[in-house]
């Protein structure tokens, strides 16, 4: 990885995690939910959600700290997706961030209902943290929580989710494996850039552009993930390897071969970055992300 982007990774990575413990409440929540919640948020984890919003800030010109409650808040989402992902009705892990998923540690009730508080906080997280932000209207926060509410839900995260789920052991087209990628974890990546251009007063030329690039990485994360299921390495990965052929999950490697999947990642973060250049945007960390989501090797 070049040494700028480890650095970026690193600072982006310090901030975020300085500022997630105080995000959630403890006052009055059970202790071993309260427990279960941290256990899964700090964790660990790339943090590329909350970055991306982070990133998307600066490359527009804008200071990064009112990012940061609508960073954390998707950081928090991300973490239920993947505290539910995990449960033994779902893909049944038992290994995440490189420790024992939620469900071993605090059994399979307190990690769904951890999943629960960590989505519902969220939304009340942005909604008081942006009351401390005088610079950020109201009319933006109500535009933030749509967004993500939207994009985690039923026609997004959630949806590819349900998607992923039937399509267990089934043939499947690559347009139906494109919606599953799509949004079970393109949406979210597209929330970081949205939010982050409405936070910086985007016009609705660069929110399409910033769109497409959130969809291009998106797509092109999840491809990326399913290649090191296929030949990453556990440790790095902090999660179990070989566990999508077993569970004959739909992938872009099962479907179209390891050859064709790196190609269609090539030219993804291609059409994400001339995303960025149709709205002159150059030379910015959001280049050197996209670039970072196919060469991750966790
Ligand atoms: C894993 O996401 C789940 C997917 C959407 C592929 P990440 O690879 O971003 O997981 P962390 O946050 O780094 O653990
Ligand atoms: C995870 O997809 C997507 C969400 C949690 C929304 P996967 O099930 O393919 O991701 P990993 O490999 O378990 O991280
Ligand atoms: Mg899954
Ligand atoms: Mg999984």
């Amino acid at each position: 990885m070049q040494k700028a982007l480890s650095d970026y990774l690193q600072e982006k990575i310090q901030l975020v995690e300085s500022n997630l413990p105080t995000s959630l409440e403890q006052a009055g929540v059970p202790d071993k939910l309260f427990e279960s919640m941290s256990y899964s948020l700090l964790a660990g984890g790339k943090r590329l959600r909350p970055i991306l919003v982070l990133a998307t800030l600066e490359a527009l010109n804008q200071p990064i700290e009112r990012g940061l409650p609508y960073a954390l808040a998707l950081e928090m989402i991300h973490t239920y997706s993947l505290v539910h992902d995990d449960l033994p009705a779902m893909d049944d892990d038992d290994l995440r961030r490189g420790k024992p998923t939620n469900h071993k540690v605090y059994g399979e009730a307190t990690a769904i209902l951890a999943g629960d508080a960590l989505l519902t906080r969220a939304f009340s997280y942005i909604a008081e943290a942006y009351m401390q932000h005088p610079e950020v209207e109201a009319a933006t926060t109500v535009k933030l929580i749509a967004e993500l509410g939207r994009r985690a839900g039923a026609r997004g995260m959630v949806g590819g989710q349900m998607a992923d789920i039937e399509g267990e052991g089934q043939a499947l087209s690559l347009d139906q494996l494109e919606y599953i990628h799509l949004h079970k974890t393109g949406d979210l990546l597209v929330a970081a850039l949205r939010g982050g251009g409405y936070l910086a007063e985007a016009d609705e030329r660069q929110l399409e552009a910033l769109t497409r690039y959130g969809v291009c990485i998106g797509l092109a994360f999840q491809i990326q993930d399913d290649i090191l299921n296929v030949e990453g390495d556990a440790v790095l990965l902090g999660k179990a390897v070989g566990s999508d052929a077993n569970r004959n999950k739909a992938t872009y490697p099962a479907l179209l071969g390891m050859n064709a999947s790196r190609d269609k990642l090539h030219s993804l973060v291609a059409e994400a970055k001339q995303a960025l250049e149709s709205i002159d945007i150059h030379e910015s960390m959001l280049h050197a992300l996209a670039d970072y989501v196919i060469e991750r090797l966790h």
